[in-house]
């Protein structure tokens, strides 16, 4: 079986088994807790954690997956990827371990073939219950069955979500190790003996932030299959890189780069893994970058174009780049499970030219480096390199280590290993510390120095919303229009704590500006200006500053209902409820927080209730700087992240909610006006998001929504009192009508059918029809085609029309399938009009892209029939 046909067979198999068939999801997950799509269940987490309805029970597809975890190994081990295709199937609270279980084994046994003798299983240590299913209702015998702990029949996603014991079927590959060293061991030992081959996960818990486990709103069940593994058994190879699946892209990197696998094994499983991983990633829209997925390409994208230059024994330049070429060899392969491919390759190409391209004239600008390196030690007379130069040409110009080895070799000095992976360290865990950009340490500097020259920005726009401020400093922004500027004093807030910053105006004589943003690094406040009339004034000049009123009266209106929502939020869902971010809008606030379940709407009511509450009590609000042992004592909220000194500034609402808290407020609750959640959604794995409003944008959306009742009920000629019950009665006349029709349809189909048999030809003895339409949906067609299968008894029927698109269905009796089937018949077609398909010898249907070629297509198919009949 081809990796093709097992994809197909896969999905095929699991639809008989009434599961519906959705399409791979992109590799950037929805999720935005993970970085890429690691597993096949990772498109359904919602639907795992009870946080979304799954639209279907059982749901079966082939992912296309990516980790990175293992980058090293790639190229070194048989079976090691980053990207990889998962087959599964799921259930969301429908069946469980038994038929799950059951299905892998009918799946692996009855249509893959594999030889029970050779089949091992898992089961999680105390997993009772499939042991049981296993060995008594399967019927694998105990000396082939191991109860295994956390390690390896624990699954999660992630430290926290949804997770479960597993239970994973293994293959005996019989491939002994050293004198056969393995012959005792079983799965879980030490060794390459056991593969596995599917993991089925029982995910029926929910992993807190604590580490405790709560049961998940219903049962499900998520399995594994990684396509590589299973083609390796199922295609007798020792290798997932020898299985059909990567043997063309392999000849293609033998061809391009001229080299031999058997060579250069480890570089051709590098460049072949790679680049499937590249060419996935920029399909589904990541661009090399120098963070997040946009890093991870660039890196394998440069590890392979390095590898293939050690291979070479050359560092490659611009003329030498060969990545590139190699993406058609990975269309090929994969456009079967893939088609969206075809049409993206010539961009991809393009993409990895680009970032080709650049990186060799990185290694040339290193090369350079190295080379005087390499001058200087020969003057001296020394043999060895620093493993600072040599981490510095890894970390500074992307040169891989065996780069520098090579070159060195060549010239008789050493470097150390050991060394250079030290240093390698070292930076992931200093990187891992901090996430800081170069452009924010070259201002630090410029801030340091400013702040030892004039000290902080004095904030005075607690109290005033406008002030006067003298210039300390102007200048250009650097690449964006306006200018940067920063004053003695300013009564402009600059984003922080989750409040955006004022926007407002600067005056001086006939110069106006308008600030756009205002940012804070060690108390200084940058003010970002867009010059509106007249120019800068110069430094030492006094200007006035005003902000937008209204703007920061709706900012505070939100912030001080942020602090009585979280102090809600933990008096109605418990103590568990950490705020994990927040923003404060001036249209709308949001609030992130720890909670493992989705809100009812019952309770969102409730906690909407409760805010309101505090609100109409209209109690004033209290601000002091205090002593922060003495706050915490007093009760105080503060955040976890978040370091605060000695003195800090506390929010109180008295006899309600005290907080730690730099952020403008109102001075009395009752100036929030109305607040109105909008929306409540889980945004990762046991992360809620609140997002609300206040004040005038909570009076718009009532207003917006009295309007659309009012246009509902004008449209509908009733009055909006009975508007719910008037829109019933007309969804059920509807279906009525609907049925009405489609019985019309369905009589009316009767007539037009004699006319369009009366086209039936005779080809060779045979009754054919070939036919096009114009608008005809598919159910039409295959309606068309059955009836007139009944009404010919014996014939062919090929049937397109266009709808923008090409669809055909093609009809061949039972008595002719041995002359010709259907399938093929509707292949010809499709492929005329750019697209594929086929089916059953009896019964077939396809698409293409091309509509206009539908009557060209009908017409192939009818030569083809000819053809196939004379
Ligand atoms: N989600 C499970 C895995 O990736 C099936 O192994």
């Amino acid at each position: 079986m081809t990796g093709n046909e097992l994809r197909k067979s896969f999905v095929d198999f699991f639809k008989s088994k009434e599961h519906k068939h959705f399409e791979s999801a992109s590799l950037i997950p929805d999720d935005k807790s993970l970085l890429l799509t690691v597993a096949g269940m990772v498109p359904f987490k919602p639907f795992f954690l009870g946080e979304k309805e799954a639209p279907f029970k059982r749901i079966t597809t082939y992912q296309k997956c990516i980790r990175t975890n293992d980058l090293e190994n790639v190229g070194k081990t048989p079976r090691h990827h980053t990207f990889f295709e998962m087959l599964g199937n799921f259930s969301f609270g429908d069946y469980f371990k038994k038929e799950a279980i059951e299905w892998s084994w009918e799946y692996i046994t009855k249509v893959l073939k594999l030889d029970k003798e050779r089949l091992w299983v898992s089961v999680f240590e105390t997993d009772d219950e499939a042991y049981k299913i296993w060995n008594e209702e399967i019927g694998v015998p105990a000396e082939r069955m191991v109860r295994l702990g956390e390690d390896d029949n624990w699954w999660a996603a992630g430290p926290v979500g949804s997770c479960g014991p597993c239970s994973e079927i293994y293959y005996d590959t019989q491939n002994m190790g050293k004198n056969n060293e393995e012959i005792n061991c079983k799965p879980g030992d030490e060794g390459d003996r056991f593969l596995e081959i599917w993991n089925l996960v029982f995910t029926e818990w929910n992993r807190l932030e604590d580490g405790t486990l709560v049961p998940l709103p219903e049962k499900n069940i998520d399995t594994g299959a990684g396509i590589e593994r299973i083609a390796s058994v199922i295609q007798n190879k020792k290798s997932n890189f020898e299985t059909d699946l990567f043997m063309p892209i392999i000849k293609g990197i033998e061809k391009v780069l001229d080299i031999k696998k058997e060579e250069h094994d480890e570089a051709v499983k590098v460049i072949a893994d790679h680049i499937r991983a590249s060419v996935f990633l920029i399909g589904d829209g990541v661009l090399p970058s120098n963070e997040g997925r946009g890093y991870i390409l660039r890196k394998i994208i440069r590890r392979a174009f390095g590898v293939g230059s050690v291979a070479k024994e050359k560092v490659f330049e611009k003329e030498d780049i060969f990545l590139h070429k190699l993406v058609s060899y990975v269309v090929e392969t994969m456009k079967d499970g893939y088609p969206d491919l075809v049409e993206k390759s010539e961009y991809i190409e393009k993409v990895i030219k680009i970032e080709e391209e650049r990186f060799s004239t990185t290694l040339k600008n290193g090369t350079e480096m190295l080379s005087e390196e390499i001058a200087k030690l020969k003057k001296q007379n020394k043999k060895k390199l620093s493993s600072e130069i040599s981490f510095k040409l890894y970390d500074t110009f992307g040169f891989p280590f065996e780069l520098t080895k090579l070159i060195l070799n060549n010239e008789g000095i050493e470097v150390s290993e050991e060394d250079f992976e030290k240093r390698l360290e070292e930076q992931i865990t200093r990187s891992q510390r901090s996430r800081v950009t170069i452009s924010d340490m070259i201002k630090d500097d410029f801030i340091d120095e400013f702040f030892e020259k004039h000290g902080k920005t004095e904030f005075t726009g607690y109290e005033n919303f406008a002030d006067k401020g003298k210039i300390l400093y102007a200048a250009k922004s650097e690449g964006m229009s306006g200018y940067e500027m920063i004053f003695d004093k300013t009564p402009f807030y600059a984003e922080s704590g989750g409040q955006v910053s004022d926007t407002g105006k600067i005056t001086a004589g006939e110069f106006e500006g308008r600030v756009v943003d205002v940012v804070k690094k060690r108390d200084v406040f940058i003010h970002q200006v867009e010059v509106i009339k007249g120019i800068i004034p110069a430094e030492n000049t006094t200007v006035e500053l005003e902000i937008d009123v209204e703007r920061r009266k709706d900012i505070q209106r939100n912030h001080t209902a942020t602090h009585i929502l979280h102090k809600v939020l933990r008096e109605k869902l418990g103590t568990h409820v950490e705020q994990s971010g927040s923003l404060v809008e001036s249209d709308r606030l949001r609030f992130d927080f720890s909670h493992y379940e989705p809100i009812s709407k019952e309770m969102i009511e409730e906690i909407e209730y409760e805010v309101n509450n505090v609100i109409l009590s209209n109690i004033k609000t209290k601000i002091d700087y205090e002593n922060i042992q003495e706050a915490k004592n007093r009760g105080a909220m503060a955040l976890f992240s978040d370091k605060y000194g000695d003195i800090v500034r506390v929010v109180e609402i008295p006899g309600f909610s005290i907080e730690l808290c730099g952020g403008a407020h109102v001075k009395s609750t009752g100036e929030i006006g109305f607040f109105n959640i909008e929306s409540e959604t889980g945004i990762s794995s046991g992360v809620r998001r609140i997002i609300a409003t206040t004040g005038h944008k909570s009076l718009e959306y009532v207003n917006g929504i009295e309007e659309k009742l009012a246009e509902i009920s004008a449209t509908m000629k009733s009055d909006e009192n009975n508007i719910v019950e008037v829109l019933k009665k007309y969804k059920n006349e509807f279906k009525d009508l609907e049925k009405a029709y489609m019985q019309l349809q369905s009589r009316l189909l009767k007539y037009e059918i004699n006319e369009i048999f009366e086209g039936v030809e005779e080809i060779s003895g045979v009754k054919v029809l070939a036919k096009t339409f114009e608008n005809k949906n598919i159910d039409e067609l295959k309606e068309i085609v059955d009836r007139g299968k009944e009404k010919l008894q014996s014939g062919i029927i090929i049937l397109g029309s266009n709808n923008e698109k090409a669809i055909f269905v093609a009809g061949v009796t039972k008595d002719l399938i041995s002359k010709i089937k259907a399938g093929d018949i509707v292949k010809v077609a499709a492929q005329t009009a750019d697209g594929n398909g086929g089916g059953r010898p009896d019964f077939a249907q396809a698409g293409g892209k091309n509509g206009s070629a539908v009557k060209e297509a009908v017409e192939k198919s009818k030569e083809y029939i000819v053809s196939q009949l004379s």
